[in-house]
């Protein structure tokens, strides 16, 4: 009953099976409270707190972070999500006619939107390569991934975590080898932080972005961008303000130009104490290891009951709290819709290239008995629908 105690800890509908923690994770009770905190300091005075508590507010909260993280402070800032990142990052980069950017065929639709938009722009060449699925091994990933190099290849993009796919891939390795390349790694965290280990500083990625509000339980609207001091200097403010020319100049543009982008509420971004907390006192880290263990139970089971199959070895080089099935529908709306409707299931349906997909997350609030009941309904819907073959 153990994950009772802990769903309890949390706001989510108790007449829903919540199997999505990973499209917009979920925020716990005491994490929310002092999102609510702070909501509420700033409307008491919103002049004292936006002008002068705020700056050295949003640092202790960076501090954390990159802490957490493995990072310079000052390397890191705060944004609403990766999209946000991604288009602060790819709308600075010289790109230009015949550079090729080299990435995989399953990386985040809206970042992929992002690629193509400022590509088509410059002329720049988007190189997706296919990764076979399911994948083998770490080698056979990288050998396949980097058969798209070529002279015109100026910079790597990758998903450590896919979103479709929901599976682990080497961006150690890819970053390590675009160093000794010579070319600009740009790495998409969207899943990672709170997930699985991650050190920037180990990685060596020239950009990172990664939510808080995913597996670090913040509140909805809270991720970073970190870049190296290097790109600091080609990186563009997507919103220029107080801190261009500024009249009170930290040691860093960064931070001057990301500190400040106009008024808004903070209040998300200066949660990550509070969540990092929870973690701890909830002994996180041994409850992720529960739900790998869960992942590694189930995933072979679900997957045989969809007539699927799995799409890596089970393994922590793969797979997180999150694994996900190439399922046969011709109706992946209506199939979500059912799950949601008639059984209760909040669980996506994704779609990668023309292949979808049933993805099933793991949070510590889950049980297995919560599994079974899904493995129930998909029976069901097995035996009564054309939805799943
Ligand atoms: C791999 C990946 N990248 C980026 C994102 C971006 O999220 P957002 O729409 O919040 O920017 C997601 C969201 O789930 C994701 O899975």
């Amino acid at each position: 009953m153990e994950h009772l105690t802990l769903r309890k800890q949390f706001q989510l509908n108790f007449d829903i099976t919540f199997l999505n923690h990973g499209s917009f994770g979920a925020c716990p009770i005491p994490v929310f409270e002092d999102y609510q905190h702070w909501q509420k300091k700033l409307e008491e005075e919103p002049v004292q707190f936006m002008l002068h508590q705020a700056p050295e507010l949003l640092k202790v909260s960076r501090e954390a972070l990159a802490n957490y993280v493995d990072c310079d402070p000052i390397d890191l800032v705060y944004v609403p999500n990766p999209t946000t990142a991604m288009n602060i990052v790819i709308k600075s980069l010289p790109l230009k006619a015949g550079d090729e950017i080299l990435m995989t065929d399953q990386e985040y639709g809206a970042i992929n939107k992002v690629w193509d938009y400022y590509a088509e722009k410059a002329g720049a060449k988007i190189v997706r390569l296919k990764i076979k699925l399911p994948i083998n091994s770490k080698e056979e990933t990288l050998k396949q991934f980097w058969s798209g190099l070529s002279s015109n290849t100026k910079y790597v993009f990758l998903s450590q975590i896919t979103s479709a796919t929901a599976l682990i891939y080497p961006a150690h390795e890819i970053c390590r080898k675009a160093k000794e390349l010579g070319l600009i790694s740009i790495i998409d965290g969207a899943h990672v932080p709170g997930h699985i280990p991650l050190s920037i500083h180990e990685m060596q990625a020239d950009i990172y972005t990664g939510t808080c509000h995913k597996w670090i339980l913040s509140p909805k609207g809270s991720s970073f961008l970190y870049a190296t001091k290097e790109m600091q200097q080609i990186i563009d403010p997507l919103v220029i303000s107080w801190g261009y020319k500024s009249p009170n100049p930290s040691d860093s543009l960064f931070q001057d130009y990301f500190g400040f982008n106009g008024t808004k509420d903070i209040s998300a971004y200066l949660t990550t104490p509070a969540a990092l907390k929870f973690l701890q006192t909830f002994d996180w880290e041994t409850r992720k290891e529960s739900c790998r263990t869960l992942v590694k139970h189930y995933y072979p089971i679900v997957a045989k009951l969809l007539n699927s199959e799995m799409l890596s070895p089970l393994s922590d080089d793969y797979l997180g709290q999150i694994c996900s099935f190439p399922i046969n529908t011709k109706e992946p709306v209506a199939l979500q819709q059912l799950l949601y409707k008639k059984y209760k299931i909040e669980i996506p349906v994704t779609t990668n290239g023309d292949q979808h997909f049933l993805r099933i997350s793991y949070q510590a609030y889950n049980s297995a008995q919560e599994i079974e009941y899904l493995m129930d309904c998909l029976k069901d819907i097995q035996q009564t629908t054309n939805y799943l073959a």
